[in-house]
């Protein structure tokens, strides 16, 4: 028989080929080295830029040298228990204010999620979370999550977080849900990203703490807070967002997500929580119980990248391309601002195109991640191949040798495609500088275009 008549080819085939007609299809991207000259990176995470480190790539060939220990780590967690893993938690702890016994490594930020939503809430409890939450929560409340309800709200918004758990706490099934929230003898975990991965916007932590208290008084609503991208880039040293807004410690916030793998320029995550979840997870999270633990290489990688946050290296990297954000987007705005291109073709970052609030100048408010939004015009509807995410994700490519990339349907909502800039600390003035201009002169033509009533063919990546 051959393969490609199987009939389980016809069905993977039928089901990509529906994938690439809805233009949705995903396919790794061409071989590339993160020092590649040819084209300038405008899409990895690596903001601090500590993956091209001379600095961090010398101290950690240095660092293996002297490690006795450098290959595999021999089996999982529970198993083996490297001296090198467990110090390495100790260290973590005293970096972020921690106690050691809740403080947990795990091989990604992805485990660490499906590990603790998978298993920390409870038959009876309830999940509220973020619309634009991560797919790890999602799928760490597919694996066997015995909380009785998951509800979203809407992103970073406040109000709509009151409302949901007003209608929680009035719900009145069989089971008292609402009666058992407010007596406290059910809980509420309430997840959301510190920084939104293709927003750049900030979850209100300390709103939404304050939600919480004023709303279920027994101190049964707990905030779990991902700072899967704020990590080495806010606060003191680094420490992300719930350091920069002084909650560290915070009695309402259960666990704490950091991970190693964007900023970082490593690999692993570490969960800081309490004690006794940390202990629960140990005994029933399968992506940490079912695996091998991180190689010391790994470890020793995260560990050096730790050592550039504690001597201050990462906060000057921080400042650097955070104050590189701010001028991005500034003087984004003002060109297209003086070319007449209106929010109808493009959209810089999620806040209103205008709007430019006085404390904005600080910053902690801005981000390394800032979207491009590509609305599609009413007249060019009609033709469903053009995209103009992809298009000026390929003008830039094709012209001025900039790889950013669209993001489109089902990673955001659908007409909210984008093209998503990442910026790094090792950007040099003139690379930022070509984007904006690759950026206006996108913005030009397809204005154009658009007035002409040209109708766009797609421009293929
Ligand atoms: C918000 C958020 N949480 C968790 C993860 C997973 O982290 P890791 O890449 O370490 O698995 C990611 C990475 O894509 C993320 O963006």
């Amino acid at each position: 028989m051959s393969s490609t008549s199987s009939a389980l080819n016809q069905a993977l085939e039928a089901t990509l080929e529906s994938r690439a007609k809805r233009r949705i299809l995903r396919r790794l991207p061409p071989p590339s080295t993160p020092t590649a000259t040819t084209v300038v990176d405008f899409t990895s995470n690596d903001y601090l830029s500590l993956s091209i480190s001379p600095h961090l790539h010398n101290h950690l060939l240095t660092t293996l040298s002297h490690s006795e220990h450098i290959l595999g780590s021999g089996g999982s967690r529970l198993l083996v228990n490297p001296v090198t893993h467990h110090d390495l938690e100790l260290r973590l702890a005293t970096f972020f204010r921690h106690t050691q016994e809740g403080t947990l490594l795990f091989n990604s930020g992805y485990d660490a999620n499906v590990s603790f939503f998978s298993t920390v809430p409870q038959p009876g409890d309830v999940v509220v979370y973020d619309e634009y939450i991560h797919a790890s929560v999602h799928d760490g409340l597919r694996s066997g999550c015995r909380a009785q309800k998951r509800v979203s709200f809407r992103n970073n918004d406040t109000t709509s977080l009151i409302s949901v758990l007003e209608g929680l706490l009035d719900e009145n099934d069989k089971n008292g849900l609402g009666l058992r929230l407010r007596n406290g003898t059910s809980s509420l975990f309430l997840a959301v990203e510190t920084v939104y991965s293709m927003d750049g916007t900030f979850a209100p932590l300390k709103a939404m703490i304050q939600v919480l208290e004023d709303l279920l008084p027994c101190r049964n609503g707990y905030l779990i807070a991902d700072e899967a991208h704020a990590t080495g880039l806010y606060g003191p040293q680094g420490r992300g967002r719930v350091a920069l807004e002084g909650l560290e410690g915070h009695p309402r916030i259960l666990a704490r997500l950091c991970t190693f793998g964007k900023a970082l320029a490593a690999t692993g995550a570490v969960i800081l929580t309490t004690p006794l979840v940390a202990r629960y997870m140990t005994n029933y999270a399968r992506p940490l119980v079912y695996t091998t633990a991180l190689s010391h290489l790994a470890i020793i990688a995260a560990s050096c990248s730790f050592d550039m946050l504690e001597d201050g290296t990462a906060e000057a990297l921080a400042e650097r391309v955070l104050g590189m954000s701010r001028w991005f987007s500034k003087q984004l705005r003002e060109q297209l601002r003086e070319e007449n291109i209106g929010t109808e073709f493009l959209r810089v970052g999620i806040e209103e195109f205008d709007k430019e609030e006085p404390e904005r100048s600080s910053l902690h408010f801005h981000s390394p991640i800032i979207p491009l939004l590509t609305p599609p015009p009413p007249s060019l509807t009609e033709n469903k191949s053009y995209s103009p995410a992809h298009d000026l994700s390929s003008h830039l490519l094709t012209k001025y040798r900039i790889h950013a990339r669209p993001i489109t349907w089902p990673t955001v909502p659908k007409g909210q495609d984008r093209v998503r800039i990442c910026l790094h600390a090792g950007h040099t003035e003139e690379q930022v500088a070509a984007l904006v201009e690759g950026v206006v002169e996108w913005g030009k033509m397809r204005a154009r275009a658009v007035q002409e009533g040209r109708v766009m063919v797609r421009n293929r990546l």
